[in-house]
């Protein structure tokens, strides 16, 4: 496993955001319980974390497990939710060493005690750590998350505390999950598919797409460089036209 202190790259990019995807696939060429994809998946993200620590990357995003993902098995969503307590309280001292703040973004409410929980301490303890902060999108989805902020936007018109022409796009922006969060510069999925399944839908409109055929739990450092490289030669115009 790579180690932070082997030397700091300067910056490409200040926000990656990374759709973990292909654990089932991976564990099922191994002929093993989807299960076993996940685990490995949740190892491979702290491997993340320290490669993006690494490269100077300020943000890191992950999707681990959707609005839409309810519809597995109950027995797969409950192994999802014991191993996000796992990954926690395995990575609890080396998070902290390296200086990695822990963020939710999706909806808590739904979520077994247990893991909300694990969240709140996660999230409390870390606050003040500086070096990346890991975004755990987790019973996250991009249209809920719109549908929330306009319910929101909604209350503060009717307390009186928001006038809806005074609303643009920066104004909707304070009513997302995590308003200070820039926006990611990338977003990577692996697993060979390519589409977004409702990640990051308002945040990611100007995202860089990169899609690798690797599966989560085989994503290497090399994976992350060959993205990072492409990422260097997009000519990111934001709909204004090439500079001189
Ligand atoms: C991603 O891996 C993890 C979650 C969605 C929770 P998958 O479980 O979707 O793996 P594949 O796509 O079936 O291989
Ligand atoms: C997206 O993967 C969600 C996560 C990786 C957590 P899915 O496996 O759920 O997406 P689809 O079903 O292939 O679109
Ligand atoms: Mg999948």
């Amino acid at each position: 496993m790579p180690k932070a202190s082997d030397g700091h790259q300067e910056a490409l990019l200040q926000h990656l955001a990374v759709i973990m995807d292909g654990n089932g696939r991976w564990a099922q060429k191994r002929g093993l319980a989807r299960t076993a994809g996940h685990r490995y998946g949740a190892e491979k993200l702290y491997d993340l974390c320290v490669m993006c620590i690494k490269r100077g990357i300020k943000y890191v995003t992950v999707f681990a497990f959707s609005t839409e993902n309810w519809q597995r098995p109950e027995a797969e969503v409950s192994q999802i939710m014991d191993l996000f307590i796992y990954f926690f309280n395995k990575y609890k001292d080396e998070m902290k060493k390296e200086g990695i703040r822990l963020r939710f973004s999706g909806v808590k409410d739904e979520l077994p005690d247990r893991v909300k929980d694990t969240i709140t301490e996660a999230e409390s303890t870390s606050e003040t750590r500086k070096t990346l902060q890991l975004i755990l999108a987790f019973n996250y989805g991009g249209r809920r998350e719109i549908v929330e902020s306009s319910k929101k936007i909604i209350a503060a018109v009717q307390r009186g505390e928001l006038d809806p022409d005074d609303l643009d796009e920066e104004k909707f922006r304070d009513y997302l999950y995590l308003p200070d969060v820039p926006d990611p510069d990338l977003i990577i999925r692996p697993s060979g598919e390519q589409r977004l399944s409702n990640f990051l839908l308002w945040q990611g409109a100007y995202s860089e797409l990169y899609f690798a055929k690797v599966l989560w739990p085989d994503f290497t450092e090399n994976t992350l460089d060959k993205a990072l490289n492409e990422f260097a030669k997009r000519d990111r115009r934001f709909g204004a036209i090439e500079k001189e």
